[in-house]
């Protein structure tokens, strides 16, 4: 309760440290902002008040909260040029899927698989430790939508074998949701074969 009762005097604080660092010279298109949980709010809402003077120029979010901020709706995309958030629980993460690119994983963005095998790590938790996955292994993109996935906004036009993670020149024609299966184990990637598997169940 701390932290929500906070919440604007932390994100007026780190403003006025971006703000300084731009001053020396940081130049704002280099810049990029990860938040986890409360901090992906913060994120979002740092970089929606560092506009119109400065944009960001690349904002990933892990399960951005969704306790004490939801229903509320914000336009997150609104927040950088260029804003992924990965949404990985249903109880802690947000149900608004306002980013540039929301990408849902493992079962619709709002459990994981592998709950089962990580006792000390939640489905929430585990959006962190994906995320940092995804720099060493391929997390694969289904093409088209779970149909067990309840999807009323657009989901993106994938390309072959497309994977998920940071982005250094995030590609501007993949928007929408993105539906992303993980596995059991650790790494928590799924192989080819195995999407493809799960994409002819699907239908
Ligand atoms: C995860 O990715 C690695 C590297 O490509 C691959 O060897 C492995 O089979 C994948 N994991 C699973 C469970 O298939």
């Amino acid at each position: 309760m701390r932290l929500y009762a906070n919440f604007q005097y932390i994100t007026e604080a780190l403003v006025s440290i971006i703000i300084s660092l731009f001053q020396y010279g940081f130049d704002p298109s280099r810049a990029y902002l990860f938040g986890f949980s409360f901090g992906g709010q913060l994120a979002s809402a740092v970089g929606r008040s560092l506009q119109p003077h400065f944009i960001i120029q690349n904002i990933d979010t892990c399960d951005m909260a969704g306790p004490g901020f939801d229903p509320i709706t914000v336009d997150h995309s609104k927040a950088g040029k260029y804003v992924q958030c990965f949404h990985s629980s249903r109880d802690k993460g947000t149900l608004i899927y306002s980013c540039h690119r929301n990408i849902m994983l493992g079962s619709c963005g709002l459990s994981q698989p592998s709950i089962a095998s990580q006792v000390h790590l939640g489905s929430h938790g585990l959006c962190v430790d994906i995320y940092i996955n995804t720099f060493d292994y391929p997390f694969y993109a289904l093409k088209t939508p779970p149909t067990d996935c309840i999807s009323f906004t657009q989901s993106a036009k994938i390309p072959n074998d497309y994977t998920v993670g940071y982005e250094e020149n995030f590609n501007k024609q993949i928007t929408g949701k993105i539906f992303v299966p993980t596995s059991l184990h650790y790494p928590y990637n799924l192989s080819k074969k195995e999407l493809q598997l799960l994409s002819r169940q699907n239908g």
